[in-house]
């Protein structure tokens, strides 16, 4: 079942992740309290943070439930995390996505409706839009502008959850898009890096780039080496049965099988390529794609009042 299986972490403290610089500036202004929700179909963790003292809260990366066979969705992963929201008391300001996920749905709308929170991805989702727009020859109901969702971010922007201070950091290679959110302390790094046993993320979809997913996950890897950061998927590995989602920049720099310290840039892009060679596509990609460009919409419905998503033949 998709359950709360997750780790509730908390750190101390305040962490500023500077646009250029990826510095660290730490004040302490309180304690972000971490809920992971995971999902066993797609091995996706989505979060929920919040802020202890105002109550404040963010949902990260939620999962809309998808029967690819039956066309049918469900809500148990997304129930999941309004149960929490609610049993806490938390009011959801935001529904963050790191990035327009290739492999499950997005349950953003769904929970928004319910939970209140305004939608927000990385400014580049634009690329994607166009990219996949044309993909599945949108028509002209789906605007481009990145429009769909509430609000987008550029890399150094800075919000709050709460007094729980957020940076945007810009973190392109797995997709254009993709978003790193440092909230207080903790590091929300999507599908840039996984655990270190397994390494990095793909870098083969439509305006993927090994070299800038490199440059993006070791942009994180300049943070302190204590700094929490949490991963977007686990799969898993022969010598590892129990699914982590969470990690250290430490230990990623001394074990990451992808881009340890020591591990230039060409050896990565190198080995990232060799690994994409063999990944098939996500099995969820035709209908996640369709439906996360839309910031978790689905398409409208014909006139007989149910969507459709479509399957390019030949087209991928
Ligand atoms: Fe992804």
């Amino acid at each position: 079942m998709t359950g709360t299986l997750g780790t509730e972490g908390t750190a101390p403290g305040d962490l500023a992740l500077a646009a250029a610089s990826a510095q660290l500036a730490s004040t302490a202004r309180g304690a972000a309290v971490v809920k992971g929700f995971f999902d066993p179909a797609t091995s996706t963790i989505s979060y929920v943070v919040h802020d202890p003292l105002t109550m404040r809260g963010a949902v990260i990366d939620s999962v809309l439930d998808y029967d690819a066979a039956s066309g049918r969705t469900s809500t148990r992963s997304a129930e999941a995390i309004a149960n929490h929201v609610r049993a806490e008391g938390i009011s959801i300001d935001w529904l963050l996505e790191t990035h327009a996920h290739a492999d499950h749905l997005s349950a953003a709308p769904w929970l928004q409706k319910r939970l209140g929170g305004a939608i927000a991805i990385g400014e580049h989702i634009r690329d994607v839009q166009a990219v996949f727009g044309d993909i599945f020859n949108a028509g002209a109901d789906f605007r481009r502008d990145g429009s769909d969702f509430d609000r987008l971010w550029s890399d150094g922007d800075r919000f709050a959850i709460g007094d729980l201070p957020v940076t945007v950091l810009h973190a392109p290679g797995h997709t254009p898009a993709c978003v790193a959110y440092a909230i207080g302390d903790l590091v929300f790094v999507g599908d840039t890096m996984f655990m270190p046993d397994y390494g990095s993320a793909r870098a083969d979809f439509p305006g993927g780039d090994a070299a800038r997913l490199f440059r993006s996950l070791r942009r994180i890897l300049e943070l302190p080496g204590e700094t929490p950061l949490f991963l977007c998927h686990d799969y898993l590995t022969p010598g590892r049965q129990e699914h982590r989602w969470e990690t250290t920049v430490a230990e990623q720099r001394g074990a990451n099988v992808h881009a340890r310290d020591g591990i230039s840039e060409d050896e990565f892009v190198a080995r990232r390529r060799a690994r994409d060679a063999e990944l098939a596509m996500p099995a969820l990609l035709l209908p996640a794609v369709q439906v996360n460009m839309r910031a978790g919409r689905l398409p409208p419905a014909e006139n007989n009042g149910v969507a459709y998503l479509k399957i390019p033949i030949d087209r991928l």
